[in-house]
């Protein structure tokens, strides 16, 4: 259906002298919010341990991000409502935009950099769910799927050979803006037979 002509146009102008005053620039989400109130934390990630200084309320996303330059979680929403931030604390799925980074010290955090040697992968090889996700062609633009890899290889190692039910369940609250839900569901299928005994 058209939209409505309304829905059509620009949004107005930012300041200028016929908007009246600028407005002041919003805050960069992942930026650290202050450096006064830092408290040095040490982080297990991906098997390494990690010293910081760091706000303590931080998103453990922006610390991993900013200072460890781990770039596999991604800011999405930033809300707690796409997935795309997952990692594994303590193998369970959890997201890393609403995490204080206090919460994930004395755990075991694992980002998409650390799934090859938590499968004990060898050399170059991938996880066989990031392997899974490739040979589907899973992605359009990628963006959601750090979050679909790390729900996908937190529900495999529950359950190797999870139902169709369970699939969607594990999944249900990722979100795809491009709609690739039946590469998804087919690199997850793919994924359990790699992984089968
Ligand atoms: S960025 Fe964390 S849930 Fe969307
Ligand atoms: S492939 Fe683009 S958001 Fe999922």
């Amino acid at each position: 259906m058209t939209p409505p002509r309304s829905d059509l146009r620009s949004p107005p102008p930012q300041g200028g002298a016929a908007s009246g005053p600028a407005k002041p620039v919003p805050r960069r989400p992942l930026d650290h919010p202050s450096t006064c109130h830092e408290t040095k934390l040490t982080l297990d990630v991906n098997g390494q341990p990690h010293t910081l200084a760091v706000p303590p309320d931080a998103p453990l996303l922006q610390v991993l991000r900013n200072d460890l330059a781990l770039n596999g979680p991604k800011y999405g929403c930033g809300l707690g409502e796409c997935g795309a931030c997952l990692v594994l604390i303590d193998g369970t799925p959890a997201r890393s935009c609403v995490i204080p980074v206090r919460v994930a010290e004395g755990r075991a955090v694992t980002t998409l950099e650390g799934l090859p040697a938590r499968a004990q992968a060898e050399g170059d090889a991938l996880h066989p769910v990031q392997q899974a996700f490739i040979d589907a062609q899973a992605a359009q633009c990628g963006y959601c799927l750090n979050g679909m890899v790390i729900a996908t290889v937190a529900l495999l190692e529950r359950h190797p050979c999870p139902s169709d039910v369970q699939v969607r369940a594990a999944l249900s609250h990722n979100l795809c803006r491009c709609g690739t839900h039946l590469e998804i569901l087919d690199a997850v299928r793919r994924a359990a037979d790699l992984i089968a005994p």
